[in-house]
């Protein structure tokens, strides 16, 4: 995060207690529980695991640690998509909405948990008889629909891990996602609606399929149909309609064990490859299903609402799992903010009565540019919870949500995790703390954090470190497909025996959590992580790129933008034509959300005698600061010339 932002941050004295109306009526509010949940952190999360889920078979243990792998719930059997759906059907909530979508051009559906245990069993019906079983990877690859939600579940129910790759990425990004996956189905739509436009899914995933050998099956639902024609090939290719039709009405869930895999779900790490993240069954679900009752405070009667795509954790976690394990209301929504105006969200508020609204910053600070007179258009007053997500939400952004769209009575939530947590980790709970602006802050009950220097010890209050997680918790990452040792050494290798998040953060005197940002070459921009490796293989992908080097800068609307610094090859004209094509390429290669805001040309990049690109100086120098130490730089005059080229550059 910037200087600036970290100044503000030290700065900020404002607190809000949670209204002794909302205190009373909420799911958790005796301030007790963290010290009990801290007193046997095992003893809790079993207890909650008994409590929130129902289980096919007991387990044994509850926890076998053997750093850093755990298992939870050892020997317990249950299913996801039982939990989620079937467990509700026997109930009053068969005929209660499950989930309420608003399509783009204006469609909508709603569907209750008997559609849902219906649709889903017709889907896993129709998986089977493609050949699809149990620990077979599955990749979805689908716009903002209900059958991305039924794709999910069925794949659930019949214990095939899904690997969900969101709708915005390139085929490429989808090939190289499924090749690591070795997925055997593709579950896809013609296309989505994006601003008026069609997102061409399956012409990308035509592209994608030419270099992914172990796809058997792909599956394509009809979201535009009409016109807009895809191509099938015969044999591999299956409309989802004709599929299901006929697919028997029943499919029992599979009893998984607690340590089956759920899903795996890629995210870009510190090299340029993304990691299949794994998750499990029985942990995961007793994580998000707690989280998502004490965090949002879930009661039958809500109307929630998490404006994240499926495509990513939060998704995966606060729009399927988390929610509909609770039995809860929630809306999906296919388009964008601001399609077919900038009031879009408040309109949704507003005609659905939505009672709970989780976004990321990046919106919340899209919001306040284009002006309060938006929200001010509708009624919102049906709202009674706020939560943030997905990077550091600066003071100012927490204020204005505050005030002009919770009206000044909402708790807000800003929840800090990662899609290696599973579950938000640091959170306020909204019926006992009290928030104070730009701050997450502190660990959730049975969760355990702590800020360290880079020799282990733990900081002083108000000093930066890095943050860690010093405990196991049930719904932590069980590795990375394929690739144990990157696991060790990314997440485990640099304080023995506690995880890294890659995160910096500090403490302040009562104990809050304040996120920093990240300390390593993971760049969030609009909350979406996106590795500085991943797009200078892009960029040197392309036959202009001799070298480039990234780095994140500040953004104001996105949090983060990308720049990169640019040599070219002899032969091609470092001019503003180039940099297009090169934005474009990028674009192209990964997937829009990667696309570089400011490219720039340069004769050499600033490397230490061994070789490495000095990321920090090129961020001093993007961002307009005096230079760090440049003593170990092998030429500490290519620097000084980059910066004078920069500034000239700029104005
Ligand atoms: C950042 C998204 C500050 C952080 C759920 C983390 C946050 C990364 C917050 C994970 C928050 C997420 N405050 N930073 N409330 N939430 N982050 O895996 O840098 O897409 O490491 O998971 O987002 O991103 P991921």
């Amino acid at each position: 995060m910037q200087p600036t932002a970290i100044d503000a941050l030290l700065q900020e004295t404002r607190t809000f207690p949670p209204s002794e109306a909302f205190r009373q009526q909420a799911n958790i509010n005796d301030p007790t529980i963290y010290e009990r949940a801290a007193q046997d952190f095992v003893a809790f999360w079993a207890q909650q695991a008994e409590q929130l889920l129902e289980w096919f078979e007991p387990w044994q243990t509850p926890l076998e640690w053997q750093p850093p792998y755990a298992k939870w719930f050892v020997g317990g059997k249950l299913n996801a998509c039982h939990n989620c759906v079937d467990r509700h059907v026997r109930t009053w909530r068969r005929n209660k909405a499950a989930l309420i979508w608003e399509g783009e051009p204006g469609d909508t559906r709603v569907l209750t948990y008997g559609d849902l245990h219906r649709e889903v069993q017709q889907f896993a019906s129709a998986l089977k008889s493609l050949g699809v079983r149990k620990g077979d990877r599955v990749c979805i690859y689908m716009p903002m629909i209900p059958e991305a939600v039924i794709a999910m579940l069925a794949c659930a129910r019949i214990g095939a891990p899904h690997s969900v790759v969101f709708g915005g990425f390139s085929a490429e990004a989808l090939a190289d996602r499924i090749n690591d996956a070795q997925a055997k189905a593709l579950v896809t739509a013609d296309g989505g609606w994006r601003r008026g436009n069609i997102v061409p899914l399956k012409r990308n995933a035509d592209d994608a399929l030419r270099h992914t050998p172990s796809i058997e099956t792909v599956i394509v639902y009809q979201r535009i149909g009409g016109d807009y024609t895809v191509n099938m090939q015969d044999g591999r290719d299956h409309w989802w309609h004709d599929l299901t039709r006929d697919a028997p009405l029943t499919c029992p869930p599979e009893p998984m064990d607690s340590e089956d895999l759920l899903y795996l779900l890629y995210t870009s790490g510190s090299t340029g490859k993304p990691k299949g993240i794994m998750h499990t069954t029985g942990g995961y679900m007793t994580g998000v299903t707690l989280t998502a009752k004490w965090v949002f405070d879930l009661k039958d009667e809500d109307i929630y609402w998490c404006t994240a795509d499926v495509g990513w954790v939060t998704g995966h976690s606060y729009i399927v799992y988390g929610p509909l394990s609770n039995g809860a209301t929630c809306i999906l929504y296919e388009g964008a903010p601001d399609y077919p105006d900038r009031d879009r969200f408040w309109a949704i508020v507003e005609k659905y009565r939505a009672t709970i609204l989780y976004t990321a910053p990046t919106a919340i600070r899209a919001f306040m540019k284009w002006g309060e007179q938006y929200p001010q258009k509708h009624d919102l007053s049906s709202l009674r919870l706020l939560g943030s997500v997905g990077e550091p939400i600066n003071p100012e952004a927490w204020m204005w949500y505050h005030e002009h769209i919770g009206g000044g009575r909402c708790p807000i939530v800003d929840t800090w995790w990662q899609t290696e947590t599973g579950a938000i980790m640091i959170t306020p709970l909204p019926g006992i703390t009290t928030t104070k602006p730009g701050s997450a802050t502190r660990p959730f009950p049975g969760i355990a954090a702590a800020i360290l220097n880079d020799q282990g010890q733990p900081v002083d209050a108000n000093h930066g470190g890095y943050l860690v997680i010093t405990q196991p918790w049930p719904s932590m990452t069980r590795g990375l497909w394929g690739d144990p040792e990157r696991f060790v050494q990314t997440y485990w290798s640099k304080f023995e025996g506690r995880y890294f998040t890659g995160d910096g953060a500090r403490q302040d005197d009562d104990g809050y959590f304040w996120l920093l940002g990240r300390v390593d070459d993971v760049i969030n921009v609009s909350g979406h992580r996106l590795s500085t490796m991943e797009v200078e293989s892009a960029l040197v992908d392309h036959p202009a790129v001799a070298e480039a080097a990234v780095i994140g800068i500040h953004h104001e609307i996105k949090g983060q933008g990308v720049a990169a610094f640019v040599i070219v090859k002899e032969g091609y004209t470092a001019d503003e034509a180039l940099q297009n094509t090169l934005k474009q390429h990028v674009a192209q290669k990964i997937g829009a959300i990667a696309r570089p805001d400011q490219i720039i040309f340069t004769a050499e990049l600033p490397k230490t005698r061994s070789g490495k690109i000095m990321r920090r100086l090129l961020r001093d120098i993007a961002e307009g600061r005096a230079l760090g130490d440049t003593t170990t730089l092998a030429d500490p005059a290519v620097v000084q010339a980059l910066k004078e080229k920069y500034e000239g550059q700029e104005e």
